[in-house]
């Protein structure tokens, strides 16, 4: 593939993104422009990648580079891309390396752009983002924080790690379509936290990875989206997303009920603990005392998803708003992984149930998932091995067909 850098302060994260790719196997020529080598040096690149770095179209000649490394790439990835670059895009010029390959390759190309917010924001770049996703290319959206010097905003690069795995998705043939624009998505990840005392808690092993997929994923699509986070894996927090960080079931169940109102989709992936302690001690139960641990009294957690499903029944959230559950399933002899899934969407009363197998370790804190995608008339969709990024797509390919014609 082809890492292309423009010149912006961001150019030192594009080490990074050389690495995610690398260390996925695959082979990365970096085509820097010129001004990005005043803040990364050609031999920083070319160490990393392994392959030679130039800029110009006079350079090495002989070997025609100007079109051979764009015909030769199988993903042209940009990052970070200033405005001054996607404005040549869009131009069609050829003026440098960079450039040049943009014209001649027929690959998918991603484009991540790193900027400050009046920039991003000013009516030439949104008019060359416009024309860049018309003519295919996946711009991303970039993150919110700070930016170069003290002010922070929209306008900063994506974290490496986002990079590589979005990018990464045109690979395995996945467009990421402006589908979900002006649509309002809320998403639940990660595990809950019941309080035993101040030192212990019940907790599960989910990441939370699947979930904080879900929402870049929905955020990239176009959607506005809310992220409810449990406890997770250190994750970055996805590009232009509202991210509110909850521990308990209950807590959970407050921040889900104030936001679920006027949502187009609402995606349970949080594992939610079933039970919580009874009552939290307010002190650290001692292991000698009567009140010791092996006494902790249960009581059953409320079912937040079958709760959202009975709201729409009774017409407290709009009867439009498409409700997606997960089951996280291991076949026993009641019933084979799927059997259960089924018995589960109808109880729980959702649109769409993704039911993963999670026998021997098969997906907590892996990158990886698969599963079925499940209706309530019986109707299973399998979703084949694939990044939690390339699941995300299919859930999201699937909900966004169920969202009603306004
Ligand atoms: N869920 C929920 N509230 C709970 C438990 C689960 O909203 N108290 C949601 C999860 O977010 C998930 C779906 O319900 O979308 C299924 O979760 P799972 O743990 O598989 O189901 P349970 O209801 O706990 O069923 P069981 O333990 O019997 O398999």
């Amino acid at each position: 593939m082809v890492l292309g850098v423009a010149g912006g302060i961001a150019a030192y994260k594009a080490c990074h993104v050389v690495r995610g790719f690398t260390e996925q196997g695959h082979s990365v020529r970096v085509v820097p422009t010129e001004s990005a080598l005043n803040f990364v040096g050609a031999a920083t690149f070319e160490a990393l990648s392994g392959n030679p770095v130039s800029t110009g179209v006079f350079d090495r000649v002989e070997e025609v580079q100007h079109v051979r490394v764009g015909q030769e790439a199988d993903l042209v990835v940009i990052a970070p891309a200033t405005a001054d670059l996607m404005a040549r895009l869009v131009a069609g010029r050829a003026d440098d390396l960079l450039t040049a390959t943009c014209l001649v390759a027929t690959c998918p190309v991603v484009v991540a752009p790193a900027m400050h917010t009046e920039m991003w924001n000013h009516p030439a770049t949104r008019a060359n983002v416009a024309t860049l996703r018309d003519r295919g290319v996946t711009v991303l959206e970039p993150a919110h924080g700070r930016l170069t010097g003290p002010d922070t905003g929209a306008g900063r690069l994506p974290d490496p790690e986002q990079i590589v795995a979005l990018s990464l998705l045109r690979l395995d043939g996945c467009e990421l379509p402006q589908d979900l624009s002006g649509r309002r998505v809320l998403v639940t990840a990660g595990g809950t936290r019941e309080n035993i005392d101040p030192v212990r808690y019940l907790g599960n092993r989910s990441s939370g990875r699947q979930g904080f997929a879900l929402a870049e994923v929905a955020a990239q699509r176009g959607a506005e989206v809310t992220l409810i986070a449990g406890a997770t894996d250190e994750l970055p927090v996805p590009c232009g997303v509202e991210l509110i960080r909850i521990s308990s079931a209950r807590e959970l169940e407050g921040e889900v009920a104030a936001r679920a109102a006027d949502r187009d989709i609402i995606i349970m992936a949080a594992a939610v603990a079933d039970y919580r302690p009874t009552t939290t001690a307010p002190a650290k139960l001692k292991k000698n005392s009567a009140s010791a641990l092996t006494g902790v009294e249960l009581t059953e957690n409320p079912d937040i998803l079958a709760g959202l499903t009975a709201s729409r029944r009774e017409g407290r959230i709009s009867a439009d708003t498409v409700i997606v559950g997960f089951a996280a399933e291991t076949g026993d002899d009641t019933g084979s992984v799927l059997d259960h899934a089924l018995r589960k969407i109808r109880r729980k009363g959702c649109d769409l149930l993704m039911c993963n197998d999670v026998g021997s370790g098969k997906v907590f804190g892996r990158r990886r998932n698969r599963g079925w995608l499940i209706t309530p008339d019986g109707s299973v969709t399998e979703v084949d091995d694939g990044t939690k990024f390339r699941v995300a797509s299919a859930i999201l390919d699937s909900a966004v067909r169920l969202i009603p014609d306004r």
